[in-house]
């Protein structure tokens, strides 16, 4: 059965100053323990996927890994993983990016996958953008010839949503979180 955008918020944790003073950390292990939300939320993920033609999936490390791979399984696309950096062992791609705390470095395989294709990244949360740009950076330098994206949370007062949006990438959050929640 599909979920309210208030039904999935109450499956989603705040971990408040973590892992630094000023940060809400959301997260997403306790919707993940859930399984009648857990299936909810992939049902939702693929009807928004369904309706975009898509013909590959990239999952960002780690919480995306585990919604891109039950949307590959039902999508029946190939997956391709966005790794932090050192992780992959063939030949990679980088990017670096400024996240809401620090600075960070992701890879993905130098493969023929994404070429031409229409491709959605998936992610758990949308903050900054940093790193779901990097990761469609990525893509692009891959070849790709759409990138839309889509994730379970968006943090509606940080710019990630509005800077995919100037960058041309249709994107997709089931639920938002202010900064008071
Ligand atoms: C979190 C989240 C996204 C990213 C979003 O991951 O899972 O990948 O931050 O933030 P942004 O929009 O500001 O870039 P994190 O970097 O904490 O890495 P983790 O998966 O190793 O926990």
């Amino acid at each position: 059965a599909s979920m309210t955008e208030e039904a999935i918020k109450s499956n989603i944790r705040t971990i408040r100053d973590w892992p630094k003073p000023g940060i809400n950390f959301r997260d997403v292990t306790t919707l993940f323990e859930n399984a009648d939300c857990f299936r909810a939320v992939i049902k939702s993920l693929v009807g928004w996927a369904r309706e975009r033609d898509l013909n590959c999936l990239a999952g960002i490390d780690a919480r995306g890994f585990v919604l891109a791979g039950a949307l590959a399984y039902e999508l029946g696309l190939p997956l391709v993983l966005v790794r932090k950096k050192g992780k992959l062992p063939a030949e990679t791609l980088s990017e670096n990016y400024t996240l809401e705390y620090g600075q960070a470095t992701i890879e993905v395989h130098n493969t023929d996958t994404i070429r031409g294709q229409r491709v959605l990244v998936i992610d758990d949360l949308l903050a900054t953008g940093g790193t779901a740009l990097a990761a469609i950076r990525l893509m692009r330098r891959l070849g790709a010839e759409r990138v839309d994206f889509a994730a379970i949370i968006n943090l509606s007062e940080l710019p990630g949503q509005q800077l995919l949006h100037e960058d041309g990438i249709h994107t997709f959050a089931l639920c938002n979180f202010n900064e008071s929640e």
